[in-house]
């Protein structure tokens, strides 16, 4: 299945002494809760843990004290933080990306070599950073919340905790297929939620799926098409997933039911077609990184596109997202024959400060999502974490419009940029 594994525990430390008494059921979980979660254990004296044993073991809440939140000013404070509480495995799983992980730091360097140009003499009293979405939501900044997978093993409110602080901060947060908690569940907590689908080989069940999601009352349907395989992640592997061994991924996730679910890696185009016929949500595409795609996605009349490579999490090597966004929306302007083009373009990856979604906003993304930075605040301080990190972002941002002389979302553009081999010359072209 999809993303962890489940083919044994760690093989870190040694087995355990077998004890020779007849013992119960109940008594065996007992020594599999007290034991470390990842312990080795043979099958011959292996009881599975309860999910609740197994949720709790990775729970950084349960093991260290909370960090003092004063102390914690950015995104990197939380990963730090995050990765100091976490159990090993489960942290490597939530940051790594795939192969050398080269895409991994190209997500964020990239930003790094974009320079932003800041203009001066303007009225910055006022900022509205509110953006409006071809969904027909309104949110209150430009950053939203990517999907990811398996939340609970973070926090033990999970996927519910992550969507009460993005509906409190007045953003989409979109819950994966791979969710921790049904999907019913989440859609309590807040009233503005898409849905990340993973087109299933049993196509019934993903019909199914996706008629509980609109009775559910999520607001779009965003088609993951960027993982027909998961991508090479070594340390899951050396690792050995961070499940303990007999916990397989079905116990986790809720909504699949089952591993027989595996997603289709026969899916082409005219998928996007039957998905559409069996639904009147707001379709989007999450993956895309080729301008040939961005344009196929506008010709088949998506919804919008998220500009993504999964996090780096499985082609490496590839070109980084913000380094794909100005071709595609170039690309876009041109089959559209305007600026203004019928698609809502978002953007995700290696965000992590409040002028990184200053850069893409002006390279033409209506918003950015993000997706590790929001595991990390899960981890360091549950509901509020995700606030805490939301906060963080926003309040970067603005502070990024204010000292580029920008006050509403419609003002950004690429004068405001500068990309690596361009001259501050031909921006002057650009006024
Ligand atoms: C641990 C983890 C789990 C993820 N699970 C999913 C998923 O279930 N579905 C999906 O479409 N993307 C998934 N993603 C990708 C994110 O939605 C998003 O594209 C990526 O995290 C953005 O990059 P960032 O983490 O650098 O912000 C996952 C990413 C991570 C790190």
């Amino acid at each position: 299945m999809f993303g962890m594994g489940n083919k044994g525990g760690s093989s870190s430390s040694k087995p355990r002494q077998q004890d020779k008494r007849k013992t119960t059921s109940s008594e065996k979980r007992t020594t599999v809760a007290k034991q470390k979660p990842y312990e080795k254990q043979t099958p011959s004296n292996f009881t599975p843990p309860t999910r609740d044993e197994l949720l709790n073991a990775h729970h950084p809440s349960s093991r260290k004290r909370k960090p003092n939140a004063d102390q914690l000013v950015n995104v990197q404070d939380y990963q730090t933080s995050a990765r100091s509480q976490l159990n090993k495995s489960t942290y490597e799983y939530f940051s790594s990306g795939s192969d050398d992980q080269v895409t991994l730091a190209e997500n964020q360097n990239f930003y790094a070599k974009i320079k932003l140009v800041p203009r001066v003499f303007v009225n910055v009293s006022n900022i509205d950073t509110s953006v409006s979405l071809s969904t027909g939501q309104k949110i209150n900044f430009p950053i939203m919340v990517a999907p990811i997978s398996s939340q609970e093993v973070l926090n033990p409110d999970g996927e519910r905790a992550t969507a009460r602080a993005s509906e409190a901060m007045g953003t989409i947060m979109c819950t994966s297929t791979l969710s921790s908690v049904r999907l019913e569940k989440t859609a309590q907590e807040s009233k503005s939620l898409w849905y990340q689908l993973y087109i299933l080989r049993d196509r019934e069940f993903t019909k199914s799926l996706i008629k509980k999601v609109e009775a559910a009352g999520y607001k779009a349907i965003v088609v993951t098409v960027d993982a027909p395989q998961p991508g090479n992640r070594e340390s899951d592997i050396r690792n050995k997933s961070m499940l303990p061994e007999g916990v397989t991924l079905s116990r986790l996730l809720t909504d699949l039911q089952s591993e027989t679910n595996e997603i289709d890696n026969s899916l082409t185009w005219d998928d996007l077609d039957w998905i559409r016929s069996i639904t009147n949500l707001p379709v989007l595409v999450k993956g895309v990184i080729s301008p040939l795609d961005a344009v196929l996605a506008y010709r088949k009349k998506c919804n919008g596109i998220i500009v993504s490579n999964h996090g780096a999490r499985q082609m490496d090597t590839t070109v980084s997202t913000i380094e794909a966004l100005p071709a595609i929306m170039q690309a876009l302007r041109e089959e559209a024959g305007t600026n203004e083009i019928a698609m809502d373009v978002f953007i995700d990856g290696g965000i992590r400060r409040g002028s990184d979604i200053l850069k893409a906003v002006c390279l033409g993304a209506k918003a950015v999502f993000v997706g590790r930075p929001i595991a990390w605040g899960l981890s360091v301080n549950g509901e509020q974490g995700v606030k805490d990190v939301l906060s963080i972002l926003k309040r970067e941002f603005e502070l990024a419009c204010t000292l580029c002389g920008i006050t509403s979302m419609k003002q950004c553009n690429k004068s405001f940029v500068l990309l690596p081999g361009q001259s501050l010359q031909e921006l002057r072209s650009k006024l």
